[in-house]
């Protein structure tokens, strides 16, 4: 079973935002999978490096977004954007230290938990508001 199911109630409404958070989805779920498999080290270290880039990448738009529109909430949003990042980078340290016990739980926990939360407040409201991009 996937992570991460799609679900409509995450849908901002945005096509490009929905898009960009389905890939984002898609390649969690894809991670998540080749552990579970048990591929090998060299695969998993590769999935987490991409989805380090492309939240990472995601999240600048995001901000760029923010600042140039003097949003009111950007210090809570980036703040938040931030742990996860800190979060991702504790993943890819304790992997590359050697540890594959518990992975999937890892990934679950800190990555799925967050990503959802933070799609239905932050990101709804942010997008919501100026309704752009
Ligand atoms: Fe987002
Ligand atoms: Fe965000």
């Amino acid at each position: 079973m996937a992570l991460i199911e799609w679900r409509e109630e995450f849908r901002i409404g945005i096509d490009a935002v929905d898009h960009e958070h389905q890939q984002l989805i898609e390649l969690i779920n894809r991670a998540h999978k080749s552990i579970e498999v048990d591929a090998p080290r060299d695969v998993v270290e590769l999935f987490l490096g991409e989805i380090f880039s492309k939240i990472a990448a995601h999240f600048a738009l995001e901000e760029s977004v923010m600042r140039r529109s003097n949003y009111d909430q950007y210090l809570e949003h980036k703040q938040d954007h931030e742990a996860l990042l800190d979060d991702i980078l504790d993943i890819i340290t304790e992997f590359d230290g050697g540890g594959f016990d518990h992975m999937s739980e890892k990934l679950s926990h800190r990555l799925r938990d967050w990503f959802v939360g933070h799609f239905k407040s932050k990101d709804a409201r942010l997008h919501n508001l100026l309704g752009v991009f």
